[in-house]
């Protein structure tokens, strides 16, 4: 959507230059002469960003600037003046101006204060709808991120919460499988009763069963008193058993006696007990690799794999990764005293480029971390470990993006060259020979490519290899 400026100023000269330098950067740009006339454009341009002038003919730019605070939040204001004092532009900064600008103005400066406050403003905004999503209460919409892969996750979540079917989630570590076992529990009508998880992989083998199952006083040495055990806590509602692939094989017999009777025996009691609860089950293991190498029983198998439900690694779906990393700005800065609001562009084009092989985990570890090291409002490259920063410094995708303010393409596409250039070099061990085949290029065209590009240095350690092998003179023509 094109950004809407509102111009404030008596002087039509001014209003004049400003709108026809904003329009040239493509934004939508209305004027006004008066507070009058600003307020009543505020109510129905709804600007992004108001350029007001401090002396008006019929009050002060200040009156449009508290205007904007109070019923346009997101409305950035630059003051400007010809006739700055330091409390007018202290007092302006203190009411919430995005800048204090003193005529006469550079042409450039207007240009990128405009740019940076409108990207405030956007910031702004997508965090207000991302809080409100985080605020609802359904586990659904905690889920961040909706990407096709996320979308058919979400879908199978919606239809499965609907039945009594248990579920089995897999996905690598840090994925998400826990939230998604929440939002079918939130999502399903038990949802008034617990949610239970256990993690199967971290309760010592000989306490396993009275921990799901409970056990009578004196059933064993230390059980001093009767123990209801997670699945009657979990009744009625949903019981997460977590890294099911490590439940030890006596256990997994026990269990799908469990499932298949609906009922527990407490360890040392005689009678069953009853119990409705819904089983997720998850791991990031491979469990049907474990059913054929006979570690996990195949009957158990099949019963919780009633319905199955793959979480993505992020790397297969990388454009949630803006949205993701925002939110966990404002879950881990905002309210935490952080005055960061957002991460410049550059910084989210790194975190995309980045594999993430701990996937949301470490993206939320990786956002916490630079909140801490962050000194700005936003959170750039420098507040990101090398091996992310990295990552995008020379990646090719952060020059195929088309930059604001317009390209240089002869540059770009020799970017380009240059840098399938020098991977051909590399590959080859330094080989033009090898190189120009692996470009497909004749070698007298890839010869002729670097010198133009001025890749002497290059072409000199080339020649220098080159000599040593004997490859210096063509085997072509
Ligand atoms: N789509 C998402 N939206 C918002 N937060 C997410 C999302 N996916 C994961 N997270 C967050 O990432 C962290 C890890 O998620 P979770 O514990 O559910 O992963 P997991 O797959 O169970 O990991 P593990 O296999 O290590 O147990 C949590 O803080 C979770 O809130
Ligand atoms: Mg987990």
């Amino acid at each position: 959507m094109t950004a809407r400026i509102l111009v404030v100023d008596d002087e039509r000269s001014m209003r004049e230059f400003l709108q026809i330098l904003l329009e040239q950067e493509g934004y939508q740009v209305v004027t006004a002469d008066s507070v009058t006339h600003a307020l009543s454009e505020c109510t129905t341009a709804l600007p992004d960003l108001i350029f007001a002038d401090l002396k008006l003919p019929d009050g002060s730019g200040m009156d449009v600037l508290s205007w904007a605070c109070e019923h346009a939040p997101d409305t950035q204001v630059i003051m400007m003046t010809a006739f700055a004092t330091t409390e007018n532009a202290v007092a302006a900064m203190r009411m919430g101006a995005y800048d204090y600008q003193m005529k006469p103005f550079k042409v450039d400066e207007i240009r990128e204060l405009a740019h940076k406050a409108l990207e405030k403003n956007v910031l702004l905004r997508e965090n207000r709808d991302l809080k409100a999503q985080l605020r609802s209460h359904s586990g659904l919409s905690r889920i961040v991120g909706r990407s096709p892969k996320m979308r058919e996750v979400i879908e199978l979540i919606e239809k499965v919460a609907q039945t009594k079917t248990n579920v089995l989630i897999d996905g690598e570590s840090g994925t998400g499988k826990e939230l998604v076992a929440r939002a079918i529990h939130e999502a399903s009508d038990r949802r008034g009763n617990a949610f239970v998880a256990v993690n199967c992989g971290a309760i010592p083998e000989q306490l396993i069963e009275s921990e799901l199952f409970g056990h009578a006083a004196g059933a064993f040495t230390g059980a001093n008193r009767r123990r209801a055990g997670l699945f009657k806590s979990a009744d009625g509602g949903t019981l997460l058993l977590d890294e099911v692939g490590e439940l030890p094989t006596t256990m997994q017999v026990k269990l799908l006696r469990a499932l298949e009777e609906r009922a527990i025996r407490p360890v040392g009691e005689e009678v069953e007990l009853p119990i409705d609860v819904r089983i997720i089950a998850s791991t990031n293991r491979d469990l049907h690799a474990m059913v054929n190498e006979g570690r996990f029983r195949e009957d158990l198998f099949y019963r919780l794999n009633v319905v199955r439900i793959r979480v993505p690694p992020l790397r297969e779906r990388t454009e949630d990764i803006p949205m993701l990393a925002r939110a966990f700005v404002i879950k881990h800065g905002q309210g935490h005293g952080s005055k960061v609001v957002g991460i410049d562009g550059k910084t989210i084009r790194a975190l995309i480029d980045y594999g993430f092989p701990g996937n949301v985990r470490e993206l939320e570890n990786t956002i916490e971390r630079a909140l801490a090291l962050a000194s700005g409002t936003t959170i750039g490259l420098s507040d990101l470990p090398p091996e992310i920063r990295g990552s995008s410094e020379s990646s090719i995708s952060s020059i195929l993006e088309f930059p604001e303010g317009g390209i240089d393409l002869e540059e770009a596409l020799n970017a380009i060259e240059m840098r399938f250039i020098r991977q051909a070099m590399e590959h080859s061990g330094g080989v033009k020979k090898r190189a120009a085949e692996l470009l497909k290029l004749s070698f007298r065209s890839l010869r002729y490519r670097m010198e133009k590009l001025h890749m002497d240095g290059d072409l000199a350690k080339s020649q220098m290899d080159g000599q040593m092998d004997g490859d210096d003179e063509p085997g072509e023509q």
